[in-house]
């Protein structure tokens, strides 16, 4: 069974529904580490309530990115927990050379619209301001970009008149919870391709 590691900044949800899967034998893997860049992050508590270790390691500075120091330290927890595979579910800072070369095509993200449209923050806001009438959400392999790399799965959701940013979210996470599951299952089978940015199941 492979051996997944969480990185998160916030409440945790995703990293949730994958240790909640992974309780319930819903999920190809057994998740090792939950890490954060912020100490009062929530989902530390969440990691530790489904008995795993989750640790705050120090991103040495604020902003997009982890030093390239801090960023190290990330990779040899990861290492030393035996993690084989990376999800990032609300991890607030752009992956740099150490985790992308440390985990080369074993990095995995979550992103709350239908990529590559409205990539970056409050992509949710962003979907609603300009009018879209499908939003969405994309579990995508991690390149040095932002929300560029590789799409796995994604999936739709309507966007109705009555929406806000708030209630547009909500309806998007719900989502979010199942493909996530979904797609790191279809890469945790191995049984699969890339070619250019497709990846064939
Ligand atoms: C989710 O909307 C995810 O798509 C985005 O950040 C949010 C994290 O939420 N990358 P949570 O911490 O998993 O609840």
């Amino acid at each position: 069974m492979s051996v997944i590691g969480v990185l998160a900044s916030g409440r945790g949800s995703n990293c949730e529904a994958l240790l909640r899967a992974a309780a319930e034998g819903r999920l190809q893997g057994r998740i090792a580490l939950v890490l954060s860049d912020r100490p009062e992050a929530p989902v530390l508590e969440t990691g530790r309530r489904f008995n795993v270790p989750a640790r705050y390691i120090d991103p040495g500075r604020k902003g997009a990115r982890l030093t390239p120091e801090a960023e190290a330290q990330y990779v040899g927890a990861l290492k030393d927990a035996g993690v084989e595979w990376v999800a990032l579910a609300g991890f607030m800072r752009i992956v740099g050379p150490e985790l992308l070369n440390g985990y080369a095509g074993r990095i995995v993200n979550i992103h709350p619209s239908l990529l590559p449209a409205f990539p970056g923050l409050d992509a949710q806001r962003q979907a609603l301001e300009y009018g879209v009438r499908v939003a969405g959400c994309t579990v995508h392999l991690v390149n040095e970009g932002v929300d560029t790399g590789p799409i796995v799965l994604q999936q739709p959701v309507p966007v109705l008149p009555t929406d806000t940013v708030e209630s547009l979210s909500a309806r998007i996470l719900e989502e979010e919870h199942g493909l996530y599951v979904r797609a790191l299952n279809l890469l945790l089978k191995g049984n699969y391709r890339i070619e250019g940015r497709r990846i064939f199941f």
